[in-house]
């Protein structure tokens, strides 16, 4: 057994905010599924939104934000993050992140949907995340010891079941580990891999969510998924985001027909809030029209964008040609677990921040290059919180943990199975009716009863399929709750949003859901 003051799962740019931020006397212990890069931080393209411009301020940053979410916030969680936001960027900067600059030395600020000023501070072009994750992880201070290849299949409970007091994994040879920690954070990221298109790291697909509610964790806002309107499309299958930043950079998207297909549907088109730029695309592939982003009226398009020039050379686009093909894909969960301003869970002794989380800061749909921003300042948040308040996490170590009943191993479904179910069920545009069989079909494997028992016995291949299965009951039960279409959230069967549902959050716990 391994003991430590603070554990976290995950390494994203949550994760490593919080861990350089606690204090030095701390045994911090990171632990990561696959290599500590393997996370949506690191792969993140369009940049950190901020108002350092003078032409903007932390009112518009707000007010942006808002409207993209539709109105769906936790008002004062995001005034405070816009507020905080060019400090964040000073403090990236003092680490050593070099944001891109003009000639002149003035920041290079990009833009992207739904942002009515340029406000988007990138590195390298489109490889911001990468450029901030390698200074992070080169800085990560002594008293932070970093695990790799550990997959996390429970949070240990005290008998009591009241508090979290630390987790199990598997190594990569399947061999059993028990941490027990002070505090345990879940920065384990979003879902993206309970769908078949996803931008997300092939890592991620709801592991923290499904820890977490088998914990008897409070989840809220799970209807809620962001799908990002460009993925790169080769031959049926998505290969990676085309950011945002290209469309800020005047690219356009128009189907086989060559016609631009934003035109008249919203007055911003192309930069229309994502959810709405992503059910436009969908509509076009149902009708069994392409789509593509004419990007020719770039110039230098490599220089700005190497990171998609790449990955369209590696899957045979020529960029030359003007054209890069795309579909939609899931790429951000805006629920999760419900925290409270400091990180703190339902769970006594358990914590969550950055896309596992959900404290309110996007609302219905996120806006665009605020997800590096929320993992910056909620990292920092969690660590001054834990730094000041060592008692909350005193009691853990003398606590034993509760065992459960051993589980007979279910026959389960594939993975690829439960994606295509996903996006055909929960996907981008939902419908009561399907949902409903959808939840059937999932409980068949009798996913209810699995959540209360130990999973010890089961290869790791089977636990992650458990998790995407639980993960996905969360999802479509919580979007079947939604009598409205708001946000990540479409119901083609209630397809406006209605005002009884305008500030009402749905909460889903084993314990039964709220409302
Ligand atoms: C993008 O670059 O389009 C993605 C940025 C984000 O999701 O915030």
């Amino acid at each position: 057994m391994i003991k430590c003051d603070i554990l976290i799962i995950g390494s994203g740019i949550a994760a490593m905010q919080l861990a350089r931020n606690l204090s030095a006397d701390l045994h911090v212990i990171i632990i990561t599924k696959g290599k500590w890069q393997n996370s949506n931080s690191f792969m993140a393209q369009g940049g950190v939104a901020a108002a350092v411009s003078s032409d903007d301020s932390w009112e518009l940053h707000f007010k942006d934000t808002i409207e993209a979410g539709e109105n769906f916030h936790n008002d004062s969680e995001v005034m405070k993050l816009v507020q905080i936001a060019p400090e964040m960027i000073k403090n990236l900067q003092n680490t050593g992140v070099r944001f891109d600059c003009y000639k002149n030395g003035n920041l290079s600020l990009g833009k992207e949907g739904a942002h009515s000023r340029n406000r988007i501070l990138h590195c390298g072009g489109d490889a911001t995340g990468k450029h901030i994750m390698e200074q992070f992880h080169l800085n990560l201070p002594q008293n932070v010891e970093l695990i790799e290849g550990q997959f996390v299949y429970e949070l240990l409970l005290d008998q009591n079941k009241n508090r979290c007091i630390g987790v199990k994994t598997r190594d990569r040879k399947g061999e059993k580990h028990i941490y027990r920690a002070g505090g345990t954070v879940l920065a384990a990221g979003g879902i993206g891999g309970l769908y078949p298109f996803t931008s997300n790291d092939h890592t991620i697909a709801g592991d923290g969510l499904a820890l977490a509610y088998k914990a008897g964790v409070k989840i809220t806002d799970a209807e809620f998924i962001q799908f990002h309107p460009t993925l790169l499309y080769v031959n049926g299958c998505t290969h990676g985001l085309i950011s945002e930043a290209v469309r800020g950079e005047g690219a356009i998207l128009v189907n086989d027909q060559g016609e631009p297909i934003m035109q008249g549907v919203h007055p911003l088109k192309d930069l229309a809030p994502r959810h709405i730029v992503a059910e436009q695309i969908f509509k076009e592939r149902l009708a069994g029209r392409d789509v593509f982003l004419d990007i020719s009226m770039i110039a230098d398009f490599p220089d700005k964008f190497p990171t998609i020039t790449d990955s369209c050379l590696k899957n045979g686009i020529d960029i030359e040609a003007g054209k890069i093909p795309v579909a939609p894909g899931s790429h951000f969960f805006m629920g999760g677990i419900k925290i409270d301003p400091h990180g703190r869970s339902s769970l006594e002794g358990l914590y969550s921040i950055g896309e596992s989380a959900c404290s309110g800061v996007h609302g219905a749909n996120r806006l665009a290059s605020n997800s590096l921003l929320e993992g910056l300042v909620y990292g920092k948040r969690l660590a001054e919180y834990l730094n000041h308040n060592r008692k909350e996490c005193e009691s853990a170590h003398k606590l034993s943990p509760i065992s459960y009943q051993d589980i007979v191993i279910p026959v389960l479904p594939e993975k690829a199975v439960i994606q295509q179910k996903m996006m055909e069920n929960a996907g981008i545009i939902r419908e009561g009716r399907k949902l409903k069989t959808f939840i059937q079909w999932i409980e068949s494997y009798g996913v209810l009863e699995i959540i209360k028992s130990d999973l010890d016995a089961l290869p790791i291949q089977q636990i992650e399929t458990i998790f995407m299965l639980i993960s996905a009951h969360i999802i479509a039960v919580s979007s079947l709750s939604r009598e409205e279409s708001r946000g990540g959230h479409i119901r083609a069967d209630f397809p406006n949003s209605r005002k009884e549902w305008e500030s009402r959050h749905i909460i889903n716990s084993i314990h039964g859901m709220e409302i």
